[in-house]
C-alpha cells in the first residue's frame, strides 16, 4: 500500500472528517463576478470532477450549483465516506478511487474540473504532463479547468530540500508529508507553459494568506480545454 496514501486517509478519514466548507476563491470563482463566462452558461446539470476532494467540502459546494459531482481520491474508504457526506447534504456523488495523473473517467465528459491544492501530489515532470494529459482527455472540449496549487512563500516549502527542476522534498518537522518530494511550478510563467499544449485562455492569479504561524501561499488558475 503507498504510504502517503495511507496518511492522507488518516488525515480525512479521522482528523479532518465531517468538514464541509468550501474553499473561499472557489466560490469566488463561481460565484463572483471576476470570470463572467462561466455564469452565462449556467451551473444547473453541468458535470463536475473534484480532484483530490479530500473531505468533499468543494463538492458540495458544486452540487449546490446544481452540478452533477464526480470525484477520485487515492483511497476507497475516503471516497466512500466523501459519498455518505453529499447525500447528507441531499447530492448525489460519484466518487472513485484515481489520481490526477489517472482518472477513471471517459474522454470528454467533464464540463469542470476543480483541482484544489493537489496537483503538486504528483511528484515528477512526467507525472505533471500526464496530469495535465488526463485533465485534458476528461474535460469537454472548451471546459473549463480551475486548479489551485502551492505558491513559494508557502509554510509546506520551509525546509525543503530542491531534488529536481520543480521538486522539492518537504522538510516541514511538524508536517505528515516530510519526506515526500511535491512538484511545485515556482512561477505563474512556469504554469503557463506547462498548461499551454492542451490549454487556452490561461489566467493565473495568486492567493497570500498569513495566518501568524502557517501562510497559505496559492496560484490559482482558470484555463478553457482545448480542441485538439
Ligand atoms: C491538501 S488536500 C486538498 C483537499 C481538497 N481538494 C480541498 O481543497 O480541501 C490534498 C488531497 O489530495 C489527495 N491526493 C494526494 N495525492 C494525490 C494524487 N496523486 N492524485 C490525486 N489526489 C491526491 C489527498 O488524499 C488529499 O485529499
Amino acid at each position: 500500500m503507498n504510504q502517503a496514501f495511507t496518511k492522507w486517509n488518516n488525515f480525512y478519514c479521522q482528523e479532518k472528517k465531517g468538514m464541509v466548507y468550501p474553499n473561499e476563491s472557489l466560490i469566488r470563482f463561481f460565484k463572483g463576478t471576476y470570470m463572467p463566462a462561466y455564469k452565462q452558461q449556467g451551473y444547473e446539470g453541468m458535470k463536475a470532477l473534484d480532484v483530490g476532494f479530500g473531505t468533499g467540502n468543494n463538492s458540495i459546494f458544486l452540487g449546490s450549483l446544481g452540478m452533477d459531482v464526480y470525484g477520485v481520491e487515492v483511497e476507497e474508504e475516503i471516497c466512500r465516506q466523501g459519498m455518505e457526506q453529499l447525500e447528507s447534504f441531499g447530492y448525489k456523488s460519484d466518487f472513485r478511487v484515481g489520481t490526477n495523473s489517472n482518472l477513471p473517467f471517459e474522454d470528454n465528459f467533464f464540463d469542470y474540473i476543480v483541482s484544489w491544492d493537489v496537483i503538486h501530489y504528483e511528484g515528477c515532470e512526467q507525472k505533471i504532463m500526464k496530469a495535465i494529459e488526463e485533465y485534458h482527455r476528461v474535460l469537454k472540449p472548451g471546459g473549463w479547468l480551475l486548479l489551485s496549487t502551492v505558491a513559494p512563500k508557502h509554510t509546506i516549502l520551509q525546509g525543503s530540500q530542491i531534488v529536481d527542476a520543480h521538486c522539492y522534498k518537504i522538510g516541514l518537522e511538524s508536517d505528515f508529508r516530510k519526506g515526500q518530494v511535491f512538484f511545485y511550478f515556482d512561477s505563474p510563467g512556469y504554469i503557463k507553459s506547462y498548461f499551454s499544449k492542451y490549454f487556452s485562455d490561461i489566467s493565473v492569479g495568486r492567493v497570500t494568506l498569513d495566518y501568524f504561524t502557517y501562510t497559505n501561499d496559492t496560484f490559482i488558475l482558470n484555463a478553457v480545454n482545448k480542441d485538439l
